[in-house]
């Protein structure tokens, strides 16, 4: 495998030092949770090998309310990124083929890259409005076609996908006897009616999700993912065996408390959301030097500057990141160019984001 380090985690805040990152808009979920508000006796915690599955309880709480899928059908992992690399690894070899739909979370193309297979892209567009064209995916199926690979909610853009064009990617990857992955880590923070986890709705969808996102407990690396194919599972299990045997019990511990009360963090999560959301309609609508397609889920939306032809970009982004000390996810994190950017608006406060927004104007009138 050549593994190269990816763009998005070497400028990742958390890399820079979050002391130097005042106005954060860079993060694709909610700010991090303070342990203080999960009550955990560690002392009564027995730290043994885990179930190898996970903790039975967590994985039932998970999929608890949904058809055709139960616990175990779920696989607990260490956060979403670990589910992906084990989705791929297990699905790819370097003659199989992958579809990858593009903009996507980095690690979810330098895998494939690493591993060496062919990859096809379906790029989405800000003309077409960022959405997914089932043809396009058509097109591109060839007789090695292993995978096809999106986000949803989508990162970076924040797009909602039709259930009914779920299920005819789905079908589609039936048809052609591959899997579709879907990374559904930002499904709890959508605003409007929840739908249902991916793989509760077909065969072919391999659901991966974590705590980190809608939850704001990155720190714990507890994710999941979720197929009702007993078979493949068994691959991923023996998979998660050979990279890390089980997850921490005590990282399992917390997100079983946190996840058995999120009914009552959830209110206070969307009316955060709900309102951040509401300053950053506003801003777009009076920043006439960009333009954006209005986010439906997560917490990320992706604008570009308008005219950027003779802007320099790496003067925009120094000088937002040193002199308006705000940071943004730069367009190139996702391969796409760096007039366009990642905007999180579920992380900073309130007033950080209209601050940081706010900033986002300044450089502009400073660098256009
Ligand atoms: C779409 C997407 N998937 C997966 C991950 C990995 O998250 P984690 O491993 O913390 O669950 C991220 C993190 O940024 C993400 O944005």
């Amino acid at each position: 495998m050549d593994y190269k380090r990816m763009i998005i985690e070497v400028e990742a805040p958390e890399q820079i030092g979050y002391e130097k990152v005042k106005y954060n808009l860079t993060e694709s979920s909610i700010s991090d949770t303070v342990f203080g508000d999960i009550k955990l006796d560690i002392n009564s915690l027995k730290l043994c090998y885990g179930d190898h599955l996970g903790k039975a309880e967590l994985r039932s709480l998970i999929v608890t309310e949904f058809k055709n899928i139960n616990a175990e059908n779920v696989l607990i992992t260490a956060g979403a990124a670990s589910a992906l690399f084990i989705v791929a690894t297990t699905l790819l070899e370097k003659e199989d083929h992958l579809i990858v739909i593009r903009p996507n979370y980095a690690s979810n193309i330098e895998t494939p890259r690493a591993i060496g297979c062919e990859i096809s892209y379906c790029d989405l567009s800000f003309e077409s409005r960022f959405e997914i064209n089932v043809e396009d995916i058509r097109s591109q199926i060839k007789s090695n076609t292993k995978l096809i690979s999106l986000t949803h909610p989508h990162n970076p853009t924040g797009m909602i996908i039709s259930q009914d064009t779920l299920l005819q990617i789905a079908e589609l990857a039936a048809e052609h006897n591959c899997f579709l992955l879907v990374d559904e880590t930002y499904r709890e923070l959508h605003l409007g009616e929840m739908y249902p986890i991916g793989a509760s709705l077909h065969p072919s969808i391999i659901t991966v999700s974590s705590v980190s996102k809608a939850y704001g407990l990155p720190g714990i690396r507890i994710g999941w993912l979720i197929t009702q194919n007993t078979m493949l599972f068994e691959k991923f299990l023996a998979a998660k065996e050979q990279i890390f045997l089980c997850n921490s019990v005590i990282d399992e511990e917390i997100a079983f408390q946190y996840l058995s009360k999120k009914e009552t963090y959830l209110p206070f999560i969307k009316n955060h959301i709900s309102a951040n959301h509401k300053t950053l309609l506003e801003w777009i609508k009076t920043e006439t030097r960009m333009e954006m397609i209005l986010p439906e889920g997560g917490v990320v939306c992706f604008p570009r500057i308008k005219n950027d032809e003779n802007m320099d970009m790496k003067k925009f982004y120094t000088t937002l990141n040193s002199k308006y000390e705000t940071f943004v996810g730069p367009g190139y994190w996702f391969e796409m160019p760096a007039h366009y950017m990642r905007i999180g608006f579920g992380w900073p406060s309130n007033k950080e984001l209209s601050e940081g927004l706010k900033n986002i104007s300044l450089c502009l009138d400073d660098c256009c």
